[in-house]
Order: C-alpha cells, then structure tokens, then sequence
C-alpha cells in the first residue's frame, strides 16, 4: 500500500487505497474506537489496532496510577524555551516514550491560543502568540513524527476555557480566527503534515467544532489539503449525521455513540452518502499504515522505561524554560550564604504538571530542599511549608508508602482465585478499560494493600471516593466503608460522594493498608484514597522566623494539579490558600528572598517590586528540583522569557470582558488584541511583558541591517555578551505599522532565534520574513493579502524592550 502525500493547497484525493475487502459494517466500524485507547484491526487489509495515549506533556498511559511516565515540563515551559531546536527534541524525546509504550499515536501537541489565564489548561498550551506558538508546534510535531510515531494536535479550535467546555460556542470573527487561532493548526498541517487533528469539545459561530462542515471539511480537509485523520474529542460528538458528513472521520472513545455501526444504517437509508464513509475509512487506513499499526498488533502490557537520556532532557528542558523576571543581585546564590531558609508549600515536593488528561504519574519527586542541599556544600538548609494549598481532599501523598500498593485482580471479592496483578503508585487508581484481560471492566474486584508510615504525629483525615463499592482497612480493621456508596461527582462522574474518617496516627509507625473494591457496571472503574496531615499550628510563624534568620530565602509558591486542570477553570489568578499572606510576611522578615512561582500559568505577583528575585519556573515535570537548584546555585543560567503576558491584575487581560460567555455563547470580543496585542493597543501596563526574561548576563544590541528582494526580508542584528558569563539570548523581531490608523496591533511577532553567546562575544543573528509571515486576513475578500504598509522593524529583547528600530515599506500582494 502506498501513501499519496497531497499537493498543498488541493483536496485529498485517495483512490488508491482499495477498501473493497470490506463491507459496508465493517468500514462502519472503523468510524468508532475499538476502546477508550484504540483503533480496531483491519485483518483484511493486515493492519493492527492502532493505540493512542495521552500527552502533551509525557505519555500517561491508559490507567491512571499504574504506568509510571517521565514527566515533561508543561506547554507553558516549552513556549517559555522559545527554542525550535529543543521543543524538537523534547518532540524526539516522547516519541521513544511513545514506542516503549507501544503507542501510535501520542495525543498532542495543544495549540490553542491563551486568551485568558484562568482557563484551566492554559498550562497545556504554548502561548499567547500565533508565532511563537507554529514554530515550536512544528518543531515538536517534526521532533514526534520524524520517530514513526504521529500527533495529533488538539484541539480544533478555540478550546480556551473549560467553562461549560463541552457546550459553549466561541463567536470568532474570521480574520480574528485565521490570524490568531488557526495558525498553528494550519502550520501544523502544512508545514509538519501531522497525522492527526482532534476537534474541540466547544462549538465554533454556533456549530460543535466536531461537526463543524465549514471547519472540518472546508478549511482543515480541503483549503489545506490535510490527508489525515480528523478525530473527536473524548466524548465531543454529540449527534449521528451531522459529524460524518461535515467530515468528522472517527468518534472517540471507542464504542462510538454516535457514529461506528450507525453510519452504516445512515448510508443504508441515504442520510450519509457511501463515498464520504469510504473517505474516512481510507484516512484511517492511512493512519495505521502510516504509524506501523499491523497485524498482529501491539503488545498489550504498557512499559515503563527511565531512560537517563530523557531524562536529562526533561532537565535540560526545565532550565531553558525557567524565566528570570527579575533579579537585584541575589542569584545566584554566592559563598557568602551560609543559612538558606527553603519556604512554601511547593517548595519540598515542587507541582510537575497539571491536572486533567494530561498528567502523568513520574517515576520521581526529587525535592528542591534535598537538590539544594545537594549543591551548596557546608550551607545550613531549613525548611518551612508556611501553609498548604489544598483545594479539596488530599490524595494519599505517595511518600506515605513504603514502596507501593501491591494490587490483585479477582472476578469478585467473595473468590480467591487471583486473575491479574499490578502495582499502584498511590492512593489513586482509576480505569476505563479492562485493568487485566481475565476480568471485564464492568465486572472485577480488587485489592490493593501495602504499608504506610506518617511522617506527622496526629489526626489524619481519611476519604474515599469511588466506583461501585470500596473499603479501606487498616491494620486488618475496618476505617472506611463505602460499599454503598452515595453517587457523587468524582470519577467523570461515575464514582461517590466520599466518605471520611479522623485517624490519630503516630510519626514513623508503620500500619497495613488495604483497599478493596468491587467494580458497579460502569464505563469507569476506580478508587481514590485521600490523607490529609493533621493541621499544624504556627506554620505561618515558622516560616517567618525561618525567613528572619537566614541569609537568603527561597520562597516558592504557585498552585498544584488540583487548582489548574482539565475540566476547571481558575476564579481568579491571585495566590491560593494563604500564599499571599505568606509572601507578604517573608519578605518583610527577610527581603533576600527569591520568590519561585510554580505554577503553569500567570498569577498575579503584586510583591514582584519588593522581592531581592522573581522566577517562574512553572510546571517543570519531574526534574524541576534539580533544573532550579542549578539555576539558584549559578551551575546553569535561567534560559526562559516569557510566551505569555503577566498582568497587574485580572481584568488587564483584554479577553476578561467576555469571558466566560452567557447562554452557551462565548464573544472573542477583543478580536485581534490577544495578549500583548492588547496591552500594547490600549496602552496598558503589564507586570512583566511577553518575551521579557533576564540571565546572569548581559547583552548588546548592534546596528541592524535588512536586505529586501521583493517580499522576502532578511535581517540582520550583532548581539554582544557583554558579560562575563556566557548566556542565551532570544532576539524577537516584531513587525509594527507606521500608518496610521489601521486598527492593528501596534507590533506583532514574527521571527525569533534564541543564541548561546559566550562572554565578549558578538553573534550576528539574522532573521527572515516573508510574504507569509507578513500576510493579513480580508474579511471582506476572505483571502490573505499582504498588503502594502509602511511597516517598522522591531529588534526586541521582549515586546517592551525594542533595541533597536528600522523602518521597512514594501508593495502590496495578494497571497
Ligand atoms: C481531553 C483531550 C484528551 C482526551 C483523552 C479529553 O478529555 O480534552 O485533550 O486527549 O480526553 O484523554
């Protein structure tokens, strides 16, 4: 079988892949997944299931709990990198993951455009910026793809708010959509020809994006020629005809709802003409042949490899991706320290990710408390958590273990006979597909049992939510029971209301654990045992006091998985639970402090001004530790700038005014003025501006020279380390407007390089555009123009901080 790679710009066409060997139910069938992770087998055709996992950030696996996964730092790290070469590798990286798991097709990259910073996951997305966002979306899709393995970007379009996620319908003005949303969508397809496009939950202009013709079909399949496969969210189709036609080619997860058998009967009865079916079938094949997806199909069990290169390039990864937002002088720390005061509830077990689909289980949780100590010989290190940030039950941390929870699969509790085993690495495990192939997923027991040791005298408040039926018993003594359970909202809403217990434990002794569960004949399966430590009194003194005696503080604070996931969003972006107190009274008892934001997305950071440092480090997977104590200790440079604007405050952010939306409908009412494109039009003062980050070094920038053939511009920029340790520098060019009144943003992004520059040295760094990057949408031609303009190049160290300025006019064309 061959693959016909299209021509850009014409429709797909794929007679070549002969489907005569199938009937109409068995061509059906393909239009739905086999399970929640997989494409069925076409025998007939020697093609195997195809599996996909999730992404974006590493690659989970199908069970949450069981499969450990080197955990990435998160789609804001990688836009904070502005580096094209390491999101490639970070692309190369999870296709490895992706082969050791035996998966296809990795769910990922997320492009959509950051519109505001409470959405739940702005920590999965890039930018604020179409640019920034295509180049590092390209490179990691290249990085990914260039392995055999495929991506599938997500989420076709404008998925930017988790509020009413899967009804609401963004109003987006075309040119608004094609210059900021779609963009790296389109570079996606056309530039790294992925394999894959997942359309969003939410609607777009009124129609769900997963049966959205105009979208879909006119746009995706026929104006970019994309020859792969369009494919729903997980339960975002939502009607029986409408997703076929408008060129829908899979609903997942699989067994389809809506599509699968019932296209069938749809072309049986003239609802959905045959050629459209066969269409979906051939892009389906393509996929499987394409990914190596064959007969007799991959191997069933999930492997989990700690592979040190990886490892060392999630590291990598983390540095370049922390951002210097400010610094008088404290870091990196120097051999004057003798006494560091570690604080924040983040700081000794920093977040890795964020919540939701896209969270995996690390191998490790390195502290930052032990990775500092680790580098600053002969320094006194203390540790104060200063208070906690826990939005809801507290999962059973996992250093409460000894090891972990061995579980055993029955058909039910009352049998003996053992029919599968696993290892749980928590208190969490939940399930959409059979756990063993001995049992049904709808029908099976297990047990999950192992040792616990507090590290805190006192009383412990249990909770358990679940599936079906579930008890916790400790020491062979029953402590919670939730055999009948009240129907809750956890677990996608199949598990219970949970159930609680206050259990005085005593520090260091240790007590068997064991969970069972019988499953109740659900789509989802699944327990989650809480422990939350018993309350201590005088945290915030401690902390205080702490901070009061030592010679520099690290204070880190953010938010966790709990605060910013899938399926949420964020009330505000001020600090949570009693954070901002705590900043407040560490630096007025020691204003030597660096204070580390670990969070994926911004909050406001109304202390910036009075803290000796400012970072953000965000969610960094699961080398954070070590990657910010070699920024603190000097062994590394913080190599990020920001890819997004951090606000003074909330209602700065251009989109606030119309979010979330009313009756279903949510108005991108700022059109164009996403991010900075607002902050510069209205003239607004942000905290700390995109593209703004500093290093140990310093940097000069020379006189710029731009040479013009037509429409293709090439500039050129000297840039000096001016000093005495070498540094990276991320020169952004930004393309503004001298004609007055065109109702633009005053400067927009369009090429960037980020360099290593060793101290003293001069590097001449040039820059391209052309016709394309310089092209606007006509809302009133619905084409691309680029049109005459006297334009001004902008030689940028951030969108606030232009070096230097060159004016540039060039002819009018239409693209
Ligand atoms: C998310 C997707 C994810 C899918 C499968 C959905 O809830 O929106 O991003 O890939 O689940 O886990």
């Amino acid at each position: 079988m061959s693959v016909i790679e299209p021509a850009a710009g014409t429709a797909v066409s794929t007679p070549d892949i002969d489907l005569s060997a199938l009937t109409l139910d068995e061509k059906a069938a393909l239009t739905g997944g086999e399970d929640v992770w997989h494409l069925r087998a076409i025998p007939a055709l020697g093609l195997g299931r195809l599996r996909m996992s999730d992404g974006p950030s590493g690659l989970r696996g199908e069970r949450r709990g069981l499969t450990r996964s080197l955990a990435f730092p998160c789609g804001t790290a990688v836009g904070a990198t502005w580096d094209v070469d390491l999101a490639a590798r970070y692309g190369e990286a999870l296709a490895g993951e992706a082969r050791d798991k035996g998966v296809h097709l990795l769910l990922g990259p997320t492009v959509c455009i950051i519109r505001t910073p409470v959405a739940g996951r702005t920590f999965e997305s890039f930018s604020e910026d179409p640019w920034l966002t295509s180049r590092l979306a390209v490179a990691y899709i290249r990085g990914v793809q260039g392995q055999g393995v495929g991506c599938c970007v997500k989420h076709f379009v404008c998925n930017d708010q988790e509020f009413e996620r899967m009804t609401i319908s963004a109003i987006v003005e075309e040119d608004v959509l094609r210059e900021i949303h779609l963009p790296a969508f389109e570079a996606a397809v056309k530039e790294a020809g992925v394999w894959a496009v997942m359309t969003a939950y939410n609607g777009l202009n009124g129609v769900p994006c997963s049966e959205n013709e105009e979208l879909v079909t006119g746009i995706l399949k026929d104006e970019w020629a994309f020859d792969g496969l369009a494919v729903s969210d997980w339960l975002g189709t939502y009607h029986h005809v409408a997703p076929a036609l408008a060129g829908l080619d899979v609903e997942m997860p699989g067994p389809a709802r809506y599509l699968g058998s019932q296209v069938a009967d749809a072309v049986r009865a003239g609802d959905v003409p045959e050629a459209v079916l066969d269409e979906s079938c051939r892009r389906v094949v393509r996929l499987m042949d394409r990914a190596g997806a064959r007969v007799p199909g991959v191997a069933p069990g999930l492997v989990e490899v700690d592979d040190p290169g990886r490892r060392g390039l999630a590291r990598e990864i983390a540095t370049a991706a922390t951002v210097l937002l400010s610094n008088d002088g404290l870091l990196p720390l120097t051999d004057g320290v003798r006494r560091v005061a570690v604080i924040g509830p983040n700081a000794d077990h920093l977040q890795s990710g964020g919540g939701g689909s896209s969270l995996v289980l690390p191998f490790t949780h390195q502290s930052l408390v032990e990775a500092l100590g680790e580098r600053l010989n002969g320094v006194e290190i203390v540790y104060e958590p200063g208070c906690d940030i826990n939005r809801g039950a507290v999962p059973l941390d996992r250093r409460l273990l000894t090891g972990n929870l061995a579980m055993r699969y029955f058909h039910d509790l009352e049998s003996n006979e053992a029919a599968g085993d696993d290892i749980l690495w928590g208190g969490t495990f939940i399930t959409t597909s059979a756990p063993s192939p001995a049992v049904s997923l709808d029908r099976f027991a297990l047990r999950a049992g192992g040792t616990i040791s507090a590290p805190l005298t006192g009383l412990w408040q249990f909770s358990l939510v679940n599936t079906g039926g579930a008890r916790v018993l400790l020491d062979g003594k029953l402590v919670l029971d939730n055999m009948v359970a009240v129907p809750g909202d956890s677990m996608y809403g199949y598990g219970s209301a949970p159930v609680t217990a206050g259990i005085e434990l005593v520090a260091g002794e240790e007590h068997e654990l064991l969970i069972e569960m019988e499953t109740g004949g659900l789509p989802v399966a699944g327990f989650s045992l809480g422990a939350q430590a018993p309350e201590q009194p005088g945290l915030l003194g401690r902390a205080e006091a702490a901070a009061r005696d030592a010679d520099a503080v690290i204070l880190v604070v953010g938010t966790d998985n709990d605060w910013e996931t899938e399926g949420r969003d964020r009330a505000d972006i001020s600090l949570v639970g009693g954070q901002e107190q705590l900043v407040e009274r560490v630096l007025a008892a020691n204003p030597r402090t660096a204070v580390i934001v670990n969070a994926g997305s911004p909050i406001e950071m109304p202390w910036a001004d009075r803290a000796a440092a400012n970072l953000v480090l965000w969610f960094p997977g699961e080398e954070g530790a070590p990657a910010l104590a070699d920024i603190l200790t000097g062994r590394a440079e913080p190599g990020g700038r920001l890819p997004l604007t951090i606000p003074r405050r909330l209602e700065d952010v251009a989109a606030q005014r119309w979010y979330p939306g009313a009756d279903g409908r949510v108005v991108y009412g700022e059109g164009l003025m996403v991010g900075y494109r607002h902050f510069d039009h209205a003239k607004v003062e942000p905290a700390f501006a995109f593209g703004h980050g500093l290093t140990f070094t310093n940097f000069e920038y020379g006189v710029p020279e731009v040479a013009v053939d037509g429409w293709t511009v090439s500039a050129s920029i000297p840039v000096t380390n001016t000093g005495d340790r070498a540094g990276t520098e991320v020169v952004q060019l930004y393309v503004g407007r001298r004609d007055a009144g065109t109702g633009r943003p005053p400067q927009e992004l369009k090429a960037f390089r980020k360099v290593l520059i060793a101290p003293g040295e001069t590097v001449t760094v040039t820059l391209e555009l052309d016709a394309g990057s310089l092209r606007t949408w006509d809302k009133a031609e619905r084409t691309w123009v680029s049109a005459a303009g006297r334009f001004e190049l902008l030689f940028a160290a951030s969108s606030r901080d232009v070096r230097r300025r060159l004016p540039l006019d060039l002819p009018g064309v239409r693209a």
